[in-house]
């Protein structure tokens, strides 16, 4: 089945009656369209049924004063909406005649809306082919594509758009834009989405790639912090000796006794008399540097490899002794670690 087709019929069993639904009044539209900017359906429900019922038609709006309409609009915040609504029913009076505007370019003319408001009421009000963009279908477009460019920049935002306009049913506009908004409010929302029960579970790119709670991607939000790692790959008689990580995303992963910063010569031997007591002078080497990229991290990692020829003796109690061999296999690792014991047993052959 088509995608428009699955989505509107999951629409036509499963949405919210709201009011604005129940009309193609552009004025009733429009009214609901700027309240819900920034404002969730439960915060915004009351007050379109005020202004509703204390301005019927465009033409009382236009004729208030803008104290009244400020006043009525109390508590919804960003106010600028408030004083757009009223420009915006005076350029209708003024310029339409008192009849709101049928086509999407004179409905962008109208202050406070904008492409989205344009074309939600374009299609809603007279079924204009125009798909509606907003938050919700970003999300809901992002991971049915795995589309990973970031969806705050130009570059981003137009892939998405393609995207849409490739689902888009220009035959039922109205009902598309509905369903697609209403899919992303109430199903594929931001954080637990019903995956489990979603109807384009065997289309859903990023469910497939398990990429779901990664999208949408936005550039600048994920702020990538450099750190430095130090690891003391400690080594005697096929032994060798590691800790479990506490926390963070290695949780309970076992490492290489660490230290989070690069260290000098001095620094590494301190370090090291914190950490064991050789009865000998260990080798110390620089084996193996790497950069890690993680979601969150950029790791630039050091790893020293220490031979010791009789057994040390650890001063931290969280740090044991394991065979080489037990390493990665019945104690986990991360993939860093991993890298550098390849490294290793490729450069023994
Ligand atoms: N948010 C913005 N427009 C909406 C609409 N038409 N229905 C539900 N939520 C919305």
């Amino acid at each position: 089945m088509k995608i428009s087709n699955i989505l509107i019929n999951w629409y036509r069993n499963d949405h919210r009656k709201l009011p604005w639904r129940e009309t193609q009044d552009p004025y009733h539209i429009w009214l609901s369209e700027i309240i819900l900017q920034q404002t969730r359906v439960d915060q915004g429900l009351p007050y379109y049924h005020k202004f509703v019922e204390q301005f019927p038609t465009v033409r009382d709006l236009a004729a208030a004063e803008e104290q009244e309409i400020l006043t009525l609009w109390q508590g919804l915040g960003y106010y600028s909406r408030a004083r757009n609504l009223h420009t915006a029913a005076k350029m209708v009076v003024e310029q339409h005649l008192g009849t709101f505007p049928n086509t999407y370019e004179e409905l962008l003319q109208l202050k406070g809306v904008g492409e989205y408001t344009a074309a939600a009421i374009a299609s809603f009000a007279y079924d204009l082919p125009y798909p509606v963009l907003d938050g919700n279908v970003y999300r809901v477009i992002s991971r049915l594509f795995a589309i990973a460019d970031p969806i705050n920049k130009p570059a981003g935002q137009k892939v998405i758009k393609q995207a849409l306009a490739d689902i888009f049913d220009d035959k039922n506009s109205a009902l598309f834009n509905q369903a697609i908004m209403e899919f992303g409010a109430m199903h594929c929302t931001p954080k637990k989405p019903n995956c489990s029960e979603c109807p384009f579970a065997a289309n859903c790119l990023s469910l497939e790639y398990e990429k779901v709670d990664k999208l949408p991607y936005k550039e600048g939000k994920n702020k990538v912090r450099k750190v430095e790692h130090s690891y003391f790959f400690i080594s005697y008689d096929n032994k060798t000796y590691i800790e479990q990580r506490t926390e963070g995303i290695w949780q309970n992963l076992f490492q290489f006794p660490l230290v989070e910063h690069h260290l000098n010569q001095e620094e590494l031997m301190t370090e090291l008399s914190h950490i064991m007591k050789p009865k000998a002078k260990p080798q110390i080497s620089l084996f193996y540097n790497t950069t890690h990229i993680l979601s969150h991290r950029k790791i630039d990692a050091n790893f020293y490899t220490i031979l010791v020829d009789t057994k040390p003796i650890f001063l931290k109690s969280n740090i044991f002794e394991i065979e080489m061999s037990q390493l990665g296999t019945e104690y986990p690792i991360s993939v860093l670690t991993q890298k550098f014991l390849n490294k290793r047993n490729n450069d023994d052959k």
